[in-house]
């Protein structure tokens, strides 16, 4: 089924929205499928954007100890089998158990500081109760089994868990297929781990071997199956245009997704950074010819939602696919939202709470310094005025059709009002059934882009992006 017949309806879809008009028509005002990063991130994870942050420290962000009811805790593992020659994360090549003493030495006393660490949140904080716990990376499950268990355990008893704290752990197809694999994930089940999440990227034997994976397709296919058998519910992510991004690519990675079905997959658009291989081979005139044009790229993501609806899916944003509502991610949401406070442990890792976004220094060597003084590792943040406030309901509420939040007496509001219009002239923008802003089916094609739009005057100044009004 997943063949020539769904690549026809996908011209007459692509025909009927008149992308290649659309397209003329939003690169006159700027707007255009880009593959690089977008302010630190390939994706609008965030708001304000990791690169709009500046120095700051810990005393502007807590200058008094202050209980805190109910929080989410992100926890950073950064350290990597693999270093992916498309990721841009803060991680380190590591091989468990068959590394070098030293090597083994450094990760347990990083263990040592995040231990620390939490227990330094747990006494400013008060003991708060933790909503949902994300240990990701990196590759988490790189870390023994009793690593991930003492880690599990040090964050228990430094907060307050109840029967629906969520709790999702990162893998990856190899760690899940080593030989201590199967103990590990049944291991992980009995330790209240409600959900395992890890990166396929793509089924395509040639794109694996280009982004570095060090596995083959069944590799990624045996991991899907193992997982299934411990997690009801489990996420893999995929890339799309990693490199080629051919339409049979995608093909073949749907026809992989039929034979395991997944309960949440999550398809990104590459985006790569200049410093890593895939960014450079990007630059290069030579290798360019090898990644998709802008028109492509727009149809292999029609492909891949019209493939994934005729798999059972059902989409809730423009990369993120359920078969059942229950199995929605509820980590992203907490990520870039604005009321519920976050707090992330480890190297690079990113919080926020009501007047700040901010983030650990990505040098582990400063890390490890803080913690030792007993200070909170944080060095960039921003603080979270009411215009900013705004700016963030709009990003993060039209990914998520919640209704960005009218927040009284913002300069920004009128700005703001003009930059709705122009995005629904533009047929970006829509009023949906709830009559709340959202995207319509074309700018959930320009997702990111028109997220992008709605960041603040101040965080595009920090980027350097142009605004359109
Ligand atoms: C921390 S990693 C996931 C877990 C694990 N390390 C793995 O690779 O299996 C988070 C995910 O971000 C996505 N990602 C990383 N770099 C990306 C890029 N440059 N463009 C798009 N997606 C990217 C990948 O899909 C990756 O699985
Ligand atoms: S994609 Fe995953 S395994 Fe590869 S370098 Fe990034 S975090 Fe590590």
């Amino acid at each position: 089924m997943l063949s020539q017949k769904l690549l026809d309806q996908v011209e007459k879809i692509y025909a009927q929205l008149n992308i290649d008009g659309q397209l003329l028509s939003l690169r006159a005002v700027g707007i255009r499928k880009t593959q690089s990063l977008l302010g630190g991130s390939h994706s609008v994870v965030t708001y304000p954007p990791l690169d709009a942050l500046r120095a700051l420290s810990a005393e502007d962000i807590f200058p008094n100890n202050a209980k805190t009811q109910n929080i989410n805790l992100y926890i950073h593992i950064p350290f990597c089998e693999t270093l992916c020659t498309f990721c841009h994360y803060v991680t380190g090549l590591y091989s468990g158990a068959k590394d070098t003493p030293d090597n083994q030495q450094a990760v347990t006393r990083y263990i040592d500081l995040l231990c620390r660490e939490l227990r330094m949140y747990s006494t400013a904080l008060q003991h708060p109760t933790i909503d949902s716990l994300y240990i990701g990376g990196g590759t988490p499950c790189i870390l023994s089994t009793s690593q991930l268990e003492h880690i599990l355990n040090e964050a228990r008893s430094a907060f307050s868990f109840t029967d629906e704290t969520e709790v999702c752990v990162e893998g990856s197809p190899k760690t899940i297929m080593a030989a201590d694999g199967e103990h590990k994930l049944a291991t992980l089940a009995s330790l209240g781990v409600t959900r395992l999440s890890f990166g396929i990227q793509s089924f395509d034997a040639e794109v694996l071997r280009l982004a570095g994976r060090a596995y083959a397709p069944d590799v990624a296919l045996g991991a899907c199956k193992r997982t299934a058998r411990f997690f009801g519910n489990y996420n893999i992510d995929l890339i799309q245009n990693l490199y080629h991004g051919s339409h049979n690519e995608i093909l073949l990675n749907l026809e992989c997704i039929a034979q395991c079905l997944p309960p949440h997959v999550t398809w990104y658009n590459a985006r790569f950074s200049e410093k890593r291989p895939q960014g450079i081979w990007m630059k290069n005139k030579k290798m360019a010819v090898n990644f998709a044009s802008e028109e492509n790229i727009i149809f292999g993501r029609l492909l891949i939602w019209e493939g994934m609806k005729q798999l059972g899916y059902k989409q809730y944003d423009g990369n993120r696919f359920v078969r059942d509502t229950g199995t929605e991610d509820p980590f992203k949401k907490i990520r870039t939202s604005v009321t519920r406070t976050l707090i992330g442990c480890g190297v690079s890792a990113y919080s926020h709470n009501e007047s700040h976004f901010y983030r650990n220094t990505i040098s582990t060597k400063e890390y490890s310094e803080h913690i030792l003084n007993g200070k909170f590792p944080i060095t960039h943040g921003m603080t979270l005025t009411q215009d900013e406030k705004l700016a963030a309901s709009y990003v993060v509420g039209l990914r998520t059709a919640y209704a960005p939040k009218i927040i009284q007496g913002t300069t920004l509001d009128s700005i703001y009002k003009q930059k709705i219009e122009h995005c629904v002239k533009l047929g970006l923008i829509e009023k949906n059934a709830q009559n709340r802003w959202a995207l319509t089916t074309l700018g959930r094609l320009f997702e990111d882009e028109t997220l992008l739009y709605f960041y603040s005057p101040q965080v595009s100044e920090r980027l350097h992006t142009k605004t359109m009004v």
